[in-house]
């Protein structure tokens, strides 16, 4: 090896070195490293959310969910009378999912009539698929139609702790977020809560497990995010998300049966 092939191979060591130690030592990366574990802490996790949901409401239950993955995540976990899982298969081979469609198209196929083996209402729907804003908004409006009038939309992702968590991008890995992505689930979280007849919780565990309801009428709220900005929903989390502790939300649940 020359000396000029050395001392260039020296100088790339070095160069790697400067951007490890500043990646490593940058506060946004640290504040995300933080954040994650922070967020790993709380509890419960969605599957325990629920099954408390399908428990409370005391009979024989219909579970859809959208986006599955690896099934013993969550969906070998819920206990419900009959299940149904939604999957393109787009990250995980599952070949026992029930359905190898988008949701988009599996909400078609239910509409035309077109699907054998599936229930005309769901107690519960699960929506965890593909985490961007119009998908998730058009996931909601789809589940709420195929939704028994006492039923749950239950939705993964709703309380990314900073931007990067809600990024655009799932693929990018480099961000304080690394490889986890909550995406823009959140603004078809608050633009439902806004525009839909449903009464709205989400609750402060697992990346913000948003509950929404059927609901009598529509209650309006002020809109303090007109343009869906992340700042605006760090600074507002509580009012805009309506964030609550599970035991806040049992107890609004058990006054209504009351
Ligand atoms: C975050 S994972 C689901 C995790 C799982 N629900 C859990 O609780 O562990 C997202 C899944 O959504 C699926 N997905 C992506 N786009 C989709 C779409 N348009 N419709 C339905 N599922 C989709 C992906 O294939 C992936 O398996």
């Amino acid at each position: 090896m020359s000396i000029n092939r050395i001392i260039q191979f020296l100088k790339e060591i070095r160069r790697r070195y400067i951007a490890g130690t500043s990646y490593r030592t940058n506060p946004y990366i640290q504040d995300g490293w933080a954040q994650e574990q922070a967020e790993l802490k709380k509890r419960p996790r969605r599957t325990e959310i629920i099954n408390y949901l399908l428990d409370s409401l005391n009979r024989e239950t219909e579970y859809l969910e959208i986006g599955v993955r690896n099934p013993g995540d969550n969906f070998n976990h819920i206990r419900a009378t009959r299940k149904y899982s939604v999957d393109p298969g787009l990250e995980y081979d599952n070949p026992e999912i029930d359905f190898k469609l988008t949701s988009d198209e599996f909400f078609a196929k239910l509409r035309s009539e077109a699907l054998s083996g599936a229930p005309s209402k769901f107690d519960v729907v699960f929506i965890d698929g593909l985490h961007l804003a119009d998908q998730a908004f058009r996931d909601i409006v789809n589940s709420l139609d195929f939704l028994k009038d006492d039923g749950f939309v239950v939705m993964h992702d709703c309380n990314p702790p900073s931007e990067f968590y809600a990024r655009e991008t799932y693929g990018f890995h480099l961000s304080p977020a690394g490889h986890v992505w909550n995406g823009t689930t959140w603004k078809a979280y608050c633009k439902a809560r806004l525009e839909l007849q449903v009464k709205a919780h989400c609750i402060d565990s697992d990346w913000g497990v948003g509950i929404l309801q059927i609901s009598a009428e529509k209650k309006s709220f002020p809109n303090l995010n007109p343009f869906y900005e992340f700042h605006v929903l760090a600074q507002h989390r509580r009012e805009l998300l309506n964030l609550v502790s599970f035991e806040e939300f049992k107890q609004q649940l058990l006054s209504l049966h009351r």
